[in-house]
C-alpha cells in the first residue's frame, strides 16, 4: 500500500503573505517610501543573520527578547549567530562599520525588513514579522524626537488608522538606577502580594513590572513612584522641549509614566503608538525613543541617536478591522483573447508588441473558450479586449471590444498596436481610462468578485463565428 504523505506545514507563528493580502503591503510600502523621502531618510537593508553578541550588547542581556525570544544557533563555522529580533542594533552596527560617523550628521536611515522573535503566537504577534523603521543618528536635539513622532503619526494617519501617541521619559542611566531603587523599595513593602515570578522581576528587571498586565500589580502601581520624579535636569529639560514641539503642532499625546519599553538601549524620550480604543502595550502598533549611548556601547564614537519602528502585520490587522481600503489593484488596459492555435501564435506576438509600447496588457494564452476569456477580461477590469477568431485569422484582422459598452469593431491586425495606442491615449486624455492603469474604486468590486456570474448576459460574439467552447 502506498505510504500516505503528510503535506508540509507552516511553522507555528509564521505566516504566508498571499496575493490577496499584497495590496495592503503595497499601500503601506508606497506610503513609507514617500514619507521617508519627505523626511529625508535613505533606505538601508541589513542582513537577517547577525552575531548574537550584537543583540546581547544592545537590546540587553536581561531583556525578554534576549532571554527568551531569540532564534540563536551555532553555525557551521562555529559562530554564535541570531536571526535579528529587531532593527536598531544592525543599523547601528552598519553605521559604525561603514564609517557613517564621518558623513554630515545626522544620518537618517529607514528600513522595511522581517524580524524574528520566538514568542507565544497570538493575534498580531508572530515569530516572523515585518517592521518599518526610522533611525536618526548623530543628533541630540529634542526636535528630532518630535519629528520622529510626527513622521510615525503621518504614516498611521495616511493609512486612516485611529491611533494615540503614548510618551514618557526614562532619563539618563543614573536617574534610572535611582528610580529602580525607589521602585524596589516600594515593592518590597508589598512582597506578600507578589508572586515568585514578580519577585524575580523585581530583583532582575523591576521596570518590567510597570507594564505588567497582572491586576494586582496594576493596582499596586497606582501608588508606586513615577520615573518623571527621578529625571536628571538635562533629561527633564529635553523632555519638556519635546512636549513643547508637540503642543505647538497640536499633536495629541498621552503622558504615560509607566511606559518604559522592553529594550535596554533607550534613554530619555520613549514613545509608542497604540490603536485608539484598544489601549495596551500588547497591541502596540509601533515604538521608539532615544538611544544616545548605543553607538558608543557598540564601539563607535559617542553619537546621540533616536528612532522608531512599526509592526506591519499589526497595521494590516487594524486596517482590516477598520475596513480601510488597501491599494487599488493594478488593472490591464488591454486583454487578449484567441480561438485556436494559429490565433494564439498571433496573440503571443501581439502581447510582446503591446508591452514594448508600454500598454498594460493581460492574456490567457492557455485558454481556448471565448466566453471564459471574456469573463477573465471582465474580472481583471480590462478596458478593451482584442479577439482573434477564425474569421479574423482568415482576414488578418482583429476584433476590438470595448468592455464598458460591449461595442465591437474590426481593425487591421497589422495596425492593431497603433490603433490601440491611439485609443488609449484618447481615453487617457478624456479621463476615461485611469492614467495610472489602476482599478478605480467603483471597479474594485467587480475585480474582487472573482467568481464568474452565471446570470451575466452572454457576450455578443456573433461576428467571430460560433467557435465558443
Ligand atoms: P519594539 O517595540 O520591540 O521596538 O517593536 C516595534 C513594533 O514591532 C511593535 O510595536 C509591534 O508593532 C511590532 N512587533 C514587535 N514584535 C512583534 C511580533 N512578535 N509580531 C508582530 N509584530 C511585532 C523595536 O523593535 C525597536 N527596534 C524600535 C526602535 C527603532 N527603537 C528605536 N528605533
Amino acid at each position: 500500500m502506498a505510504k500516505e504523505i503528510t503535506p508540509p506545514q507552516l511553522l507555528r507563528g509564521m505566516k504566508d503573505i498571499l496575493p490577496t493580502d499584497q495590496p495592503y503591503w503595497w499601500k503601506i510600502f508606497d506610503l513609507l517610501r514617500v514619507t521617508a523621502r519627505d523626511y529625508g531618510f535613505e533606505r538601508i537593508e541589513t542582513p537577517i543573520l547577525e552575531a548574537t553578541s550584537l543583540f546581547t550588547r544592545s537590546v540587553g542581556d536581561l531583556t525578554d527578547i534576549v532571554q527568551k525570544e531569540m532564534y540563536s544557533f551555532t553555525d557551521k563555522s562555529n559562530d554564535n549567530v541570531t536571526l535579528r529580533p529587531e532593527g536598531t542594533a544592525g543599523v547601528v552596527r552598519s553605521y559604525i562599520e561603514h564609517g557613517m560617523l564621518n558623513l554630515p550628521q545626522p544620518v537618517k536611515l529607514w528600513y522595511f525588513m522581517p524580524f524574528f522573535r520566538h514568542d507565544r503566537p497570538q493575534a498580531g504577534r508572530y515569530r516572523q514579522f515585518w517592521q518599518f523603521g526610522f533611525e536618526v543618528l548623530g543628533a541630540p536635539q529634542p526636535v528630532i524626537d518630535a519629528q520622529l513622532i510626527l513622521a510615525a503619526r503621518s504614516i498611521y494617519r495616511g493609512l486612516g488608522l485611529d491611533t494615540t501617541v503614548q510618551i514618557n521619559s526614562i532619563g539618563d542611566p543614573a536617574s534610572r538606577t535611582q528610580y529602580i531603587k525607589a521602585l524596589q523599595t516600594f515593592f518590597k513593602t508589598k512582597k506578600s502580594e507578589l508572586t515568585d515570578e514578580h519577585k524575580l522581576l523585581l530583583q532582575k528587571n523591576p521596570l518590567r513590572l510597570l507594564d505588567s498586565k497582572d491586576a494586582v500589580i496594576q493596582d499596586l502601581l497606582t501608588d508606586a513612584p513615577q520615573i518623571v520624579d527621578y529625571l536628571d535636569e538635562a533629561s527633564r529639560a529635553h523632555f519638556v522641549q519635546v512636549l513643547e514641539y508637540l503642543d505647538d503642532l497640536e499633536v495629541a499625546y498621552v503622558l504615560n509614566p509607566r511606559l518604559v519599553r522592553g529594550l535596554d538601549y533607550y534613554n530619555r524620550t520613549v514613545f509608542e503608538v497604540w490603536p485608539t480604543g484598544d489601549e495596551g502595550a500588547q497591541s502596540s502598533l509601533g515604538g521608539g525613543g532615544r538611544y544616545d549611548s548605543l553607538v558608543e556601547t557598540l564601539g563607535g564614537r559617542p553619537t546621540p541617536a533616536a528612532g522608531f519602528a512599526g509592526g506591519i502585520e499589526r497595521i494590516i490587522m487594524r486596517m482590516k478591522e477598520q475596513q480601510l481600503p488597501p491599494a487599488p489593484l493594478d488593472r490591464p488596459e488591454i486583454y487578449l483573447a484567441q480561438l485556436g492555435e494559429p490565433a494564439r501564435k498571433k496573440m503571443l506576438r501581439l502581447f510582446e508588441a503591446l508591452r514594448d509600447v508600454d500598454v498594460r496588457v493581460a492574456e490567457s494564452l492557455t485558454k481556448d473558450g471565448l466566453k471564459q476569456q471574456l469573463e477573465v477580461a471582465n474580472r481583471l477590469g480590462a478596458h478593451y479586449t482584442l479577439i482573434i477568431g477564425q474569421k479574423e485569422l482568415m482576414d488578418d484582422t482583429i476584433l476590438i471590444r470595448d468592455m464598458e459598452n460591449g461595442i465591437q469593431e474590426i481593425i487591421d491586425y497589422k495596425k492593431a498596436v497603433a490603433e490601440v495606442k491611439k485609443r488609449l491615449e484618447k481615453n487617457r486624455a478624456s479621463g476615461t481610462t485611469p492614467v495610472t492603469g489602476m482599478v478605480q474604486p467603483e471597479r474594485l468590486e467587480r475585480y474582487q468578485a472573482a467568481v464568474p456570474d452565471d446570470t451575466a448576459e452572454e457576450p455578443q460574439v456573433n461576428q467571430v463565428g460560433d467557435h465558443d467552447e
